[in-house]
């Protein structure tokens, strides 16, 4: 809820508050983002302090204070969440409250950019318009409250009233002053097979700019989801904020501390290489961020995101479905395979349970390699005589519904499609572009190319009986034609995933980008499951996983069992332990089961019964992670249904160690007066016994020895 009480501004969550308040020199002050408040005025706050240290005659300096939506320059000189040239062609401008709108019963949506949407809760939305007379730049900070989550979702839109031209450099989605005290960012760097790696470091003086990705998509490299803790904050305990920015083009998240020791946050667009030139009237909106707090550790924060992310971000029909098991052809055959091998595949897995079978990259094009084909999409006749819908039939009569890859973006150079308009890809003039796997990107600032890409997938899907698809984009972009193109780029990317997976409402659909590249909340709100990573070697799993899930729930996480020596990086790791990794997550094969042995085929039939098994709990429950493979030789979490009535529990021990004990694992969110059933052994365990006791998992002795365990309260 939120209260207006004379100039403050409170906004009300299930445990949080988060209050601003207008001074009486008209800046709007940020008083406070945590735990919930009773309510008061705030707008007798003193904005005035130090005199002698006051850039102003009316000694009011902004240096020194929290604001919500700060500008550099004028008597704050600390990173600002915007910067607009102005028509004398400095940068100082000074935002001063003007109007302020509550919006009842209303989450605040983007217009061609995902948000998060209301499903049926209790929001209101703040909207505060901010004014500069002097350069004639509106400013309308929005703020969505829901009752029973712990998040405040930021945007802002910046107007130009002037009768000039203005250019915005930067423009954040949300800033955050939280003032004083030992903290720690926490961040997710990474790269291809190695995605978001958990980065934990204490924050000192200066400025932590490069927390940002200007490779194209969200990207590799850095994930546009960033935690500040307090400094003694771990799993269960302590105060965390998190911002999670709905976006998937170029990002930035930065920290300052300044030389008070207050630290301030942003989190937007990457303002590198970004302009956007507004004329008279003209308006730009930054994506929407997640701004979220708990009390109860990072642990406490990830489960806050991941419900509000399972119920009010993906509107696909799958969001809240049970997911089909499937195989993926990829690692099996690479572009090497014929609709025959397809279909022993196929048949393979549906003897041992598999529910869907997904025809991955290489379909189409007369080389039937990515190398040629791709924006013309023509089916590969020698490899698939019968065509798609005809494959589709064939998957369909042994039992399995069909799924199959596209990577819509982007294009061969020597693509029929290009041939005829050469103007179509993302280009430089008067200079070759670059290539990357052989591929060029379509150019989605235009609207024509966009309509193109639509007609097209969509003609695809509509010609045969498709029910699965993943989404793929495999390269980064390069040869920018001018500064903010990435944004334009971005929103045409939004515009072709709304068109199809709103014109295909039953097609569950999976994003992808040379593995886990664009697993952002943007792509989120279009499909409800992201590949993780192409590295599907169990013990990196357990890193990647382990850390993704910290800004994403598993229903988001797809996790396929592969052929060992893993193809990304030679491991060996026995097959029990490669699906354990994969259980807590969306649950599927990647391997040529054709070739599997008839024990490991019954062990596949274990594996996929257990995993329908836990399917609700992917979806449904409670994620904690229990101990950390980042700081020790073991990774265990856990998923616990929200009523405690169940809960599996994951453990493996990396490397063996003659000669040692090994760490006991405490449970979570079970009913400390119940006793529990570990459904495999039959052995009983009181709920307070596992939660503060711990068990110790028995491992064999081996490498990479896994042990799980569905716990069923009695
Ligand atoms: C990307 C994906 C893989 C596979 C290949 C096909 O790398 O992450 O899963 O689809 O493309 O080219």
């Amino acid at each position: 809820m939120i209260i207006k009480n004379n100039n403050t501004f409170h906004l009300q969550g299930r445990n949080i508050s988060y209050i601003m308040a207008v001074s009486s020199a008209g800046d709007l002050i940020h008083i406070h983002f945590g735990k919930k408040l009773r309510d008061r005025d705030y707008s007798d706050i003193k904005t005035v302090w130090h005199d002698w240290l006051a850039y102003t005659d009316d000694g009011i300096s902004l240096d020194l204070y929290p604001q919500e939506y700060p500008s550099y320059g004028h008597s704050d000189l600390r990173f600002p969440s915007y910067s607009v040239k102005n028509r004398h062609g400095n940068h100082i401008t000074q935002l001063k409250f003007k109007s302020a709108v509550i919006k009842e019963n209303a989450v605040q949506q983007l217009e061609g950019m995902p948000s998060l949407f209301q499903g049926g809760k209790t929001a209101q939305t703040l909207e505060i318009t901010m004014y500069d007379e002097i350069a004639g730049l509106e400013a309308v900070l929005s703020y969505t409250v829901y009752d029973e989550y712990d998040v405040v979702l930021r945007s802002a839109r910046l107007k130009n009233n002037s009768d000039c031209e203005m250019i915005i450099d930067s423009a954040y989605s949300a800033s955050l002053d939280i003032g004083k005290g030992e903290h720690d960012l926490i961040y997710f760097p990474g790269a291809w097979a190695r995605e978001r790696e958990l980065v934990r470091e204490k924050i000192s003086y200066g400025v932590k700019i490069d927390i940002s990705n200007a490779r194209g998509g969200s990207g590799h490299s850095m994930n546009p989801f960033i935690m500040v803790a307090e400094h003694n904050a771990d799993e269960g305990h302590g105060a965390v904020y998190g911002l999670s920015l709905i976006y998937s083009g170029n990002h930035s998240s930065m920290v300052e501390c300044d030389q008070y020791g207050n630290i301030r946050i942003h989190q937007g667009l990457n303002p590198f290489r970004f302009q956007w030139s507004l004329e008279n009237g003209e308006e730009f909106t930054t994506p929407q961020s997640v701004l979220c707090y708990s009390e109860n550790g990072i642990g406490g924060l990830s489960r806050e995101l991941n419900d509000i992310y399972r119920s009010n971000l993906c509107r696909s029909k799958w969001s809240d479905r049970e997911r089909p098991i499937l195989i993926n052809n990829w690692e099996a055959t690479y572009f090497d395979f014929d609709e025959e091998k397809i279909l022993d595949i196929a048949k393979k897995a549906k003897d041992v349970g598999v529910e869907l079978f997904v025809l991955d990259d290489g379909w189409f094009g007369d080389k039937g390699s990515c190398y040629k084909g791709l924006g013309d999409w023509i089916i590969n006749k020698k490899k698939l005589p019968s065509g798609i819908s005809g494959l589709a039939d064939k998957i369909n009569s042994i039992g399995l519904k069909f799924g199959l890859w596209f990577e819509p973006e982007n294009i061969n150079p020597d693509s029929e499609i290009l041939l005829s308009h050469p103007d179509w890809a993302v280009s430089v003039s008067d200079r070759a572009s670059s290539l990357s796997i052989n591929r060029l990107m379509f150019d989605l600032s235009r609207d024509d190319v966009c309509d193109y890409i639509i007609n097209k997938i969509s003609g695809i899907l509509r010609n045969a009986n498709i029910e699965y698809v993943k989404w793929d984009m495999n390269r980064p972009m390069t040869d920018i034609p001018y500064d903010g193109y990435n944004h334009k780029y971005t929103l045409g990317f939004y515009r072709i995933m709304d068109a199809i997976t709103s014109a295909f409402p039953d097609i569950l659909f999976e994003g992808c980008s040379g593995g886990g590249g664009r697993f952002d909340a943007g792509v989120l709100a279009y499909m409800p499951q992201i590949w993780t990573s192409d590295n599907s070697d169990a013990v990196s799993r357990l890193k990647i996983q382990y850390s993704t899930s910290m800004g994403y729930p598993v229903s988001s996480m797809t996790a396929h069992v592969t052929a060992v020596p893993n193809h990304q990086n030679g491991r060996v790791t026995p097959l029990g332990t490669r699906a354990a990794t994969a259980y807590c997550g969306i649950f599927g094969y990647e391997l040529d089961i054709t070739k599997m042995k008839d024990d490991e085929l019954l062990e596949i039939a274990d594996q996929i019964r257990l995993s329908k098994e836990l399917r609700h709990l992917v979806l449904t429950g409670d994620f904690y992670r229990l101990i950390s493979p980042y700081d020790t030789n073991y990774c265990a979490w856990e998923m616990t249904a929200k009523d405690s009535s169940e809960a599996f529990l994951f453990a493996c021990r990396i490397l063996s160690v003659a000669n040692s004990s090994d760490l006991m694992i405490k449970l979570k969110g079970l009913d400390e007066n119940s006793d529990y059933l570990d459904v495999d052994t039959g052995v009983i365990y009181g709920g307070d016994e596992l939660m503060y006791r711990g068990i110790e998992p028995v491992y064999e002795k081996k490498d990479f020895a896994a042990v799980s365990m569905l716990l069923k309260k009695l």
